[in-house]
């Protein structure tokens, strides 16, 4: 049976034409004489109307029509005379497939809570709101390719197992093989990971950027986008275990190109939504009255503000409201002195660029000054970082010298030295959380509402 799918039913089809449809029953009304059955498959923020009238055949397994219930129908389009919807199905045979037990399925049709509905994440994408986000999500994603593969990057596939640690964090899931109850030891009482899988200790990756770097220095322009892993333990609205990364880096580039590309794209994505998922962006402009069309439309064309860390500082400290973390030149920007940048201060995404070096990682670029290295975040209103970028330090002796003051031994990375050693070239990319896009795109408040499997210290259900 070919299916036809609702969305292309409600966009392109014609009173008199007929289909067949599959999918999941929302809801059934019945009258005398016939029955409404209100379906949705996936591919729409809109439902889809079905009428069959008493006799029909499938007439007589109504009574398994429940929320839930997978189910089949041939019929014939026919303009509707209800509210609601131009189309209808008049139903010529329908078929139950699958049912669903009215007195234990978990998504009967009325208002869930985001939580309730987290605890039944493998049912949770037939509600609607997380059939809008998981739409939204695979338009974003295929945009992602889009505007890179017009820009000529080319998507590079960095390793998912990894013996670096590029943020030098510590945040890492060790990837080993050795038995658990047996753990081999060096002399010095730690693991021996020489007898592991690798022959050393491995773990997944938190981002594909060191990889990145050397694909660009060969290869111009890349791109990642893929699964990166972090083993910290922040119980926030903004933190995944797993999310999904996307890294481009630029050879022959500086912070300024990488900044614009940073706008750049953001817009892109804006303007991406509106146009492929309007339904759905109307759908959370009415359901959770955070983002709606036109605030996504105006930041698809605004300018972002430009501001030094330093810069920045000066703005927080002659605030008027209390922050709980302190404000200093030196400490790290909290997310609720992002907000107030973005939120209060200038109403829309701001770029800070130029951190103080010794709250960044050791791959970004010393500037002049001596205190501040080539950094951006890019801050986004309600979110905070959304992006985080650098220019690389392309000079052998200052790379050395920086990995040496932050402890990171040279032998493990003396490929990632040999791309300074060798044809050396300036060069910038950076990491935006495809997760944190989607939320600021949605609306939606927890970041753990907009992947289908949330990956989350002490969760791992699904
Ligand atoms: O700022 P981060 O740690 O930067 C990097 O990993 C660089 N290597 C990127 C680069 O220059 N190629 O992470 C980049 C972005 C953050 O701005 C944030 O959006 C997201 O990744 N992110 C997270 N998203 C969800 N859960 C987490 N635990 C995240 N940690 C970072
Ligand atoms: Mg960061």
């Amino acid at each position: 049976m070919q299916r036809h799918r609702i969305a292309k039913i409600l966009a392109e089809g014609k009173a008199g034409q007929e289909i067949n449809v599959a999918g999941w029953l929302r809801s059934k009304r019945e009258s005398k004489g016939f029955a409404f059955l209100v379906l949705h498959d996936g591919s729409s923020q809109d439902t889809f109307q079905m009428v069959i009238d008493e006799g029909s055949p499938g007439w007589e397994s109504l009574s398994d029509c429940t929320t839930g219930a997978a189910v089949k129908a041939h019929g014939v389009l026919r303009e509707s005379p209800g509210k609601g919807q131009a189309l209808e199905l008049h139903v010529a045979a329908l078929e139950v497939v699958g049912k669903a037990d009215a007195a234990t399925y978990p998504l009967q049709k009325k208002g869930h809570t985001l939580e309730f509905l987290r605890e039944i994440a493998h049912l949770r994408p037939r509600s609607n709101t997380f059939g809008a986000v998981f739409r939204v999500r695979n338009a974003l994603a295929a945009e992602v390719h889009q505007f890179f593969q017009k820009r000529g990057f080319i998507w590079a596939h960095t390793p998912i197992i990894t013996a670096n640690d590029c943020e030098g964090a510590g945040e890492l899931f060790t990837v080993t093989t050795l038995d658990l109850k047996n753990i081999p030891r060096n002399d010095k009482g730690g693991i021996d990971h020489s007898k592991d899988f690798f022959g050393k200790h491995a773990h997944l990756t938190v981002s594909g950027q060191l990889e990145g770097e050397f694909m660009a220095m060969s290869m111009g322009d890349i791109y990642t986008f893929g699964p990166t892993f972090r083993a910290e333990n922040s119980n926030t609205t903004r933190h995944l275990s797993e999310f999904w990364m996307i890294e481009p880096e630029m050879a022959f580039a500086d912070l300024n190109d990488d900044a614009t590309l940073a706008e750049d794209f953001l817009k892109h994505m804006c303007a991406s939504v509106i146009k492929h998922c309007p339904k759905e962006i109307e759908f959370f402009e009415k359901m959770y009255k955070v983002i709606s069309a036109e605030e996504i439309s105006r930041l698809s064309e605004a300018k972002f503000a430009r501001i030094s860390y330093t810069d920045a500082v000066q703005e927080l400290k002659k605030a008027k409201v209390k922050f709980e973390f302190p404000v200093e030149w030196g400490l790290d920007l909290q997310s609720e002195h992002e907000r107030y940048l973005t939120d209060t201060v200038y109403k829309g995404p701001v770029i800070v660029m130029n951190y103080p070096k010794d709250i960044k990682s050791f791959y970004m670029r010393n500037n002049d000054d001596g205190k501040t290295v080539a950094a951006m975040d890019v801050l986004a209103p309600r979110i905070g970082e959304i992006i985080g970028g650098s220019q690389r330090e392309e000079r052998i002796d200052i790379l050395e010298a920086k990995m040496r003051e932050k402890s990171i031994p040279a032998d493990d990375l003396s490929w990632y030295l040999d791309l300074r050693r060798y044809g050396s070239a300036p060069h910038a990319g950076f990491g935006l959380g495809f997760e944190r896009l989607v939320q600021y795109l949605t609306g939606i408040s927890n970041i753990r509402d907009v992947i289908p499997c949330p990956r989350a210290p002490g969760s791992i259900a699904f």
